[in-house]
């Protein structure tokens, strides 16, 4: 009888460690980038890292823009222990083979800024987003430049009544890069503006790639392009090298650029007066919902929560008790409340 109750004792023991797996007393995040050298994701990792208190273990990696590096990450995660997984994917439609790593082992997913597909959303409900709606910020854009263009009637080179343009577009991809190039000329359109593309490519995010893209686009149309739109600030900034560069930057006359992050050197191009508008994606308030979902999932909370804003669906209905998207809006950034965003030292 004695070793009977000993054994029920054992097992009791065990069984109250497992029901407890969940419930980490200090949570471990696993947490990749797609790549450090981004700007805008470094902006992203930094809020990460200042959110984590000691009452959390959390390490960052850099996925160095490859999938399979990022996959040997994930393994090796799994196998450390982690609690749950903040995930900026390299590629997002390599996402359903991460899901089902996780959800093997029952570690939930917070998947951060490329957003992935709602199919694949779906294969598990411990799987959530943290990002911004990708179309509002080429409406903006495209706002933006239409205000321009009503403004300067000399931007008009050749006078036919037609916005000639040319577009640097992020990873094509990705969500971001697809919708800022479709939403940001639609938006110039239904403010009743003739616009023409005289050549677009992918410039990858990047500020180097972008300035020599830019360079070919000139010497391939000289005089003829009166506007750029660039998927980030990034390339929006190469863009500016190479106009300057080209001397079609100077003596206070520009060829409008708008970008987009609002990152620290893209509010310096709009003091400058060579950025005329960006949009400011929010890295500080996306970290944080970051950081807090991955936080509550971690230790296995009850309630899942962020202090940014609540839980949504894909489509921005409030859905606290089933909503697994958290959106972090985008903000126009002009040259009147630009400096606004400016850090303060
Ligand atoms: C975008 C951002 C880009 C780049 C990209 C990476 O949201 O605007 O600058 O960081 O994410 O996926």
């Amino acid at each position: 009888m004695k070793k009977i109750v000993g054994i029920l004792l054992v097992l009791a023991f065990v069984a109250s460690f497992a029901g407890c797996a969940k419930t980490a007393a200090t949570p471990y995040v696993g947490c990749t980038i797609y790549k450090f050298d981004d700007t805008f994701m470094s902006l992203v990792r930094q809020e990460i890292q200042k959110d984590a208190t000691d009452k959390i273990k959390l390490s960052v990696q850099d996925s160095q823009n490859s999938q399979p590096t990022q996959n040997d990450q994930v393994d090796t995660f799994l196998t450390q222990g982690v609690t749950a997984l903040a995930l900026n994917l390299v590629d997002p439609s390599a996402v359903s083979v991460v899901i089902q790593k996780a959800k093997a082992k029952n570690i939930p997913v917070v998947l951060f800024n490329r957003e992935p597909d709602p199919t694949d959303m779906a294969a598990w409900n411990e799987v959530y987003y943290v990002g911004a709606k990708a179309q509002q910020s080429g409406t903006y854009q495209g706002e933006m430049m239409a205000a321009y263009w009503k403004a300067h009637p000399a931007m008009d080179l050749n006078h036919d009544g037609v916005l000639d343009y040319v577009m640097l577009m992020g990873d094509p991809s990705n969500t971001d890069a697809k919708y800022r190039t479709q939403y940001s000329i639609e938006a110039l359109t239904a403010a009743g503006i003739k616009s023409k593309v005289l050549a677009q490519d992918t410039a990858m995010w990047d500020r180097v790639t972008a300035q020599s893209k830019m360079a070919a686009f000139i010497a391939a149309n000289p005089g003829k392009i009166e506007a750029v739109f660039a998927n980030n600030d990034d390339m929006a900034l190469g863009a500016i090298e190479a106009l300057k560069a080209a001397g079609l930057d100077k003596n206070g006359k520009i060829i409008p650029v708008v970008g987009v992050d609002a990152t620290p050197p893209g509010l310096d191009a709009m003091k400058q007066g060579t950025l005329i508008g960006t949009v400011l994606n929010d890295a500080t308030r996306q970290g944080d919902a970051t950081y807090d979902l991955a936080f509550a999932l971690g230790t296995g909370a009850a309630t899942i929560s962020t202090t940014v804003g609540p839980l949504c669906d894909q489509d921005g209905t409030v859905d606290a008790a089933n909503g697994r998207y958290v959106w972090v809006p985008y903000v126009k950034v002009t040259p009147d409340n630009y400096q606004q965003y400016v850090a303060k030292p």
